[in-house]
């Protein structure tokens, strides 16, 4: 969900709904407002996304101060009562909320006794219900808000406003939120698009942290009402970066933008043969033993492509679903390195696996694309992915970044490790990286993709087959695929399929051969095996390789060194996708039942 505030002078209704409109990656299910302008808290939400609620609103109503949301179901469906904010019984209080409550229903049932009266399904509603009943108690608002949070188990972002009281009120702990400061006005967001059109000055807030808002000043304290300083940071994001610019999609937008996201993501750190991060000195890993990863979907496949070329560097190297993390790790002490790879920062299951390898010793790294995010915060490190802000729900240019930074990471780490070797030839390796953005910039001139989508459009099941590297790269392209075409697709390592998706296989499967730079034979034969079996092979590399002989059209890329090959297949893979899914007029930047970032286990 994303939530946003606004209190400044003028109508905040605008504001508010054009954050909201920015937010909309974090969830689309449902969207609201709440403005108060002196005549009390006015309340306006709908099922369906901001632009519904935007048809339903006349005129925009009137208050220079207000809350919004929109939202992704985890409690209740998408409808209109449920749909934040949310509100106490009389109206007064309105609230709206990301995260999860796990105590809601004690609260609600001690509330209702009470006399609380609620009408939605929701977790959240509990909050207004409980700020109205310390209000009673104490009579003060910012320590009855302080309460209610003390009282709530769970994580949380809030926003609140309150009839009659130029104000407003939030709190966050385990989930994201951003002050932003502009001369005349104040916000808060989930996250900074939401108000990067109006400033550029942000506080990450806290955990723990309580914020009060109020037309001329702000102040920020801990749950025990201590005042605490929080430094400002501007942020380099162009508001353009956040909008669409001359694309239908983000997320063409987005496919799009990785030659210059790839520059940023290496500048500066594969300078003279070497790795550099700007945070992270030589000898920082030397008494690491192990690495294990931990990520969700398309950061679980960069970090697959990481692990492999840290095991090969001579590192004993866990790869972990973030979500499986406490049924499947190994041994966890204090040599051991977790490395979460999460563009958000706030993907829920990949934190947990973070806390429970912590808890057993480990140290922690964070991968992450989000500056102040949740997992740069609370990792022990932060590397930076410097991809620009991702809007599109289907990842393309995070995951580009992920695996280039994680790729150098590995560098540093078997340089670091005893008995680590990095790549022989190192050199020639980071070398090539710095084509990596114009091979890109190749692929995307030339990319025969929408003819290879459009030819393939009516097919029964899609398969993307690799080896090594170029397996991370099948299942990125097959999630990638099914994530925004709605269509069955599934990744698979070359070799397997001979033993049991064989059977799936006719001339309805067309199955995409991915490069990957070494042990390309298997692909080729396992994709002859295919072949004969009636499917229609396309073959995602260089020209002059083998693979391409064995199939029937051909997705190229240009010549580079076997490390970055599958990057290259995997944006060829990501066009496939952007054209099937356009094709069959598929919702691109927000397919159904998904989230960019899910903060819920
Ligand atoms: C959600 C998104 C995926 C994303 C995954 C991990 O499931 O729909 O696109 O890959 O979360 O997100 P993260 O922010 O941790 O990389």
């Amino acid at each position: 969900c994303g939530i946003i505030a606004r209190i400044g002078r003028g109508n905040a209704a605008e504001t508010l709904l054009t954050g909201l409109e920015n937010l909309e990656y974090r969830g689309y299910d449902s969207a609201g407002i709440a403005v108060q302008n002196g005549s009390g808290v006015k309340v306006h939400k709908c099922s369906g996304e901001v632009s519904e609620l935007k048809s339903q609103l006349e005129a925009r109503p009137n208050g220079n101060m207000g809350i919004g949301h929109t939202r992704w179901s985890t409690h209740g469906p998408p409808t209109d009562e449920n749909a934040h904010p949310h509100t106490d019984t009389v109206g007064d209080v309105a609230v709206v909320h990301n995260g999860v409550i796990d105590n809601y229903d004690e609260l609600k049932a001690d509330l209702r006794s009470k006399g609380h009266e609620f009408e939605s399904d929701t977790d959240t509603e509990v909050i207004p219900h409980l700020i109205d009943e310390y209000r009673r108690e104490t009579g003060d608002t910012e320590t009855a808000v302080r309460k209610a949070v003390s009282t709530l188990e769970g994580s949380y972002a809030i926003a609140a406003i309150v009839d009659g009281e130029e104000a407003v009120y939030a709190a966050r702990k385990g989930s994201p939120l951003v002050l932003g400061l502009d001369d005349d006005e104040w916000f808060l967001a989930s996250d900074v698009p939401a108000f990067l059109d109006y400033t550029d000055e942000v506080i990450y807030l806290e955990e723990g942290d309580l914020v009060v808002l109020e037309p001329d000043s702000y102040r920020i304290t801990d749950l025990e009402g201590t005042p605490v300083e929080r430094s400002s940071d501007t942020v380099d994001w162009d508001p353009e970066d956040a909008g669409k610019g001359e694309f239908d999609h983000y997320m063409l937008k987005e496919i799009y933008n990785q030659p210059s996201s790839l520059s940023n993501t290496i500048e500066g750190r594969a300078n003279d043969g070497e790795v550099t991060f700007e945070n992270l000195t030589e000898g920082t890993f030397s008494d690491v033993d192990a690495v294990q990863f931990v990520a969700c979907g398309t950061s679980y496949h960069a970090a697959m492509y990481g692990g492999q070329l840290l095991r090969s560097a001579g590192v004993r190297t866990e790869v972990l679903r973030a979500s499986e993390y406490e049924s499947t790790t190994g041994p966890v002490d204090e040599n051991t390195l977790v490395v979460a790879v999460t563009q958000s920062g706030e993907t829920a299951d990949t934190l947990e696996a973070v806390r429970e390898a912590t808890s057993r010793g480990a140290r922690s790294l964070a991968v992450t694309n989000v500056v102040g995010s949740t997992a740069a915060r609370t990792a022990d490190d932060a590397v930076y992915i410097r991809a620009g802000p991702e809007v599109g729900v289907a990842a393309t240019k995070t995951y580009s970044s992920q695996a280039v930074t994680l790729a150098l990471l590995t560098q540093q780490i078997a340089s670091d490790v005893p008995g680590g070797e990095p790549a022989a030839d190192k050199a020639k390796l980071l070398e090539s990286l710095r084509d990596l953005p114009e091979h890109v910039e190749e692929v995307l001139e030339s990319s025969q993709a929408e003819a290879i989508a459009r030819e393939r459009l009516d097919s029964q099941s899609y398969f993307f087959i690799g080896h090594g590297l170029g397996h991370s790269v099948a299942l990125e392209g097959a999630l990638k695929f099914k994530e925004i075409t709605y269509e069955h697709a599934e990744g698979f390592a070359s070799g397997q399929l001979k033993h049991g998706p064989l059977a799936l296989v006719t001339d309805e499967t067309p199955i995409f051969a991915v490069y990957s730079g070494r042990g390309d034979e298997k692909t080729k034969t396992n994709a002859i095996e295919a072949r004969s079996r009636g499917a229609p092979i396309v073959a995602v590399g260089p020209d002059d390789h083998s693979l391409a002989d064995a199939a029937d059209t051909h997705l190229s890329v240009p010549d580079t060194h076997p490390v970055w090959a599958g990057l290259l297949a995997n944006v060829q893979l990501q066009l496939v996708s952007y054209h099937a899914a356009k094709l069959l007029e598929r919702p691109i930047d927000k397919p159904r039942n998904l989230a960019k970032s899910v903060t819920v286990e």
